[in-house]
């Protein structure tokens, strides 16, 4: 909050909450455990040249069976709030029909110890991990997917409503869609932009009739949606660059929220693109399901410039080399983003409230003498980012929260277990965790409510 006689941060709202985000696929290993199905991870995984090093997440940091160590982590971390990703494969291990009582079971027990520690359980229900058996009858593109997805939502919600009571639908639609049907980055690794057109709208559509459910379920609570937005700076004051730099924000950040919040896709960029969404009667109101929070996973910032439209740059811009220090990913640093994504948000949509729902960043880490890693360039990078975080509160943004990502060092997507942005170190081998000087520097920003 903003003194109002000095006009200075006067520090975060006292229900301000402080957490931190992990995945199912990345962490919790025990793939065939519990009569878990197979998901689109596991398959991609083995399809060599897909991930760094042919790694998977069959043990990951084997959270499945240790997560009581997990939460002892968490306690000790001091956190409110813990935002972990249910997995659908355990739930419904092909994707539709009756739930597993073990997959439940495992997530209950867990959202009891949160519980028992003062830690709110955060449930993400979709972190990527879609049953391969849906991708196999044709995965997001498909509507189908949208209506298992709901169905799915729906048993969570009767199972573990008593206990969760904050809910994301989705994790980063946008990654999805884009990288997992357009670019093949990532899982199911297609190659067709038509197709990931139809996954987005697919994916908001599956979001709002989950959101559907959850009110219908009477669960009571607050359901949300993750997003990774972005607003690109132009790379230079030039009229043509600022337009770029408005249409690489679309794809990002308008075209989920847009609709979300009642309005339609953003026409110009869909006829840029040549896409058309298979709309059907309702689905627009299904989509623009009133929800309670938009969560912001937010990394980076990116300079774009205009470039003439070709294969090469299908939207007619490309990203600009930049001054900023770079993280291991190669992403910039730029703290000042955050407040810049956050605020176009707010002035755009009116949402009741955010949360920063992942902010991290990926270092070398390399141990001292002693085995100790003094990851100082992690802390500085959350320190600017909480700053940011306040200026955001000072200028009366609806911020309300904010996750670190992530809690331990774990499997990476693509990267495989070569990027870390633990604030507690996984040994590979024996699944041993031991916390980083990262995770003493949040404890104590956690303790003192602030920077
Ligand atoms: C985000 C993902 C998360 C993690 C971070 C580094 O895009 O949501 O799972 O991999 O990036």
């Amino acid at each position: 909050m903003r003194n109002q006689a000095t006009g200075r941060f006067d520090g975060f709202p006292a229900d301000f909450l402080w957490g931190c985000s992990t995945a199912s696929y990345q962490i919790e290993g025990g793939t065939s455990s519990g009569g878990r199905g197979p998901s689109i991870w596991d398959a991609f995984c083995r399809e060599p040249g897909r991930v760094l090093g042919g790694q998977n997440g069959d043990f990951a940091c084997e959270s499945h069976r240790r997560w009581p160590e997990d939460v002892e982590l968490l306690r000790e971390l001091g956190v409110g709030a813990y935002r972990f990703s249910v997995a659908w494969p355990r739930i419904q291990p092909a994707g539709r029909g009756k739930p597993l009582q073990a997959g439940l079971d495992h997530y209950a027990r867990q959202a009891d110890a949160l519980l028992e520690a003062g830690i709110e359980p955060w449930a993400t229900l979709y972190h990527w991990d879609l049953p391969l058996a849906l991708e196999e009858a044709g995965g997001w593109p498909e509507r189908e997917t949208a209506l298992r997805f709901a169905e799915y939502a729906d048993l969570c919600f009767r199972a573990l409503g008593g206990r969760v009571k904050r809910w994301a639908t989705l994790n980063e639609p946008w990654c999805s869609a884009f990288l997992g049907y357009g670019t093949g980055e990532h899982a199911p690794g297609r190659r067709d932009r038509a197709a990931a057109y139809r996954a987005a709208h697919h994916l908001l559509l599956g979001h709002g009739l989950a959101v559907r459910a959850f009110r219908a379920s009477g669960a009571g609570g607050e359901i949300g949606i993750v997003i990774n937005p972005a607003t690109p700076r132009p790379a230079t004051a030039r009229p043509e660059d600022r337009l770029a730099a408005e249409r690489a924000s679309e794809e990002r950040t308008a075209l989920w929220l847009g609709p979300i919040y009642g309005g339609a896709y953003p026409e110009r960029h869909l006829a840029a693109q040549g896409a058309a969404m298979p709309i059907e009667a309702g689905d627009m109101a299904a989509v623009a399901e009133p929800i309670d929070f938009v969560g912001v996973n937010y990394y980076n910032e990116d300079a774009v410039r205009a470039v003439p439209a070709g294969p090469e740059a299908p939207e007619g811009f490309a990203y600009a080399p930049t001054w900023q220090d770079k993280t291991e990913m190669g992403w910039d640093i730029e703290p000042r983003g955050l407040l810049r994504v956050m605020s176009h948000i707010a002035k755009t949509w009116s949402p009741k409230a955010l949360y920063v729902t992942e902010n991290g960043a990926a270092f070398r880490d390399e141990p001292d003498a002693a085995g100790r890693i003094r990851d100082l360039d992690r802390i500085a990078y959350l320190r600017g980012h909480l700053a940011a975080c306040e200026e955001a509160v000072a200028e009366g943004l609806p911020l309300r929260g904010y996750f670190v990502w992530t809690l331990m060092d774990n499997f990476e997507w693509a990267w495989g277990y070569s990027r870390y942005f633990g604030l507690v170190r996984v040994d590979q081998r024996t699944g041993e965790r031991r916390p980083k000087a990262s995770f003493r520097y949040y404890r104590d920003v956690v303790a003192g409510h602030g920077l």
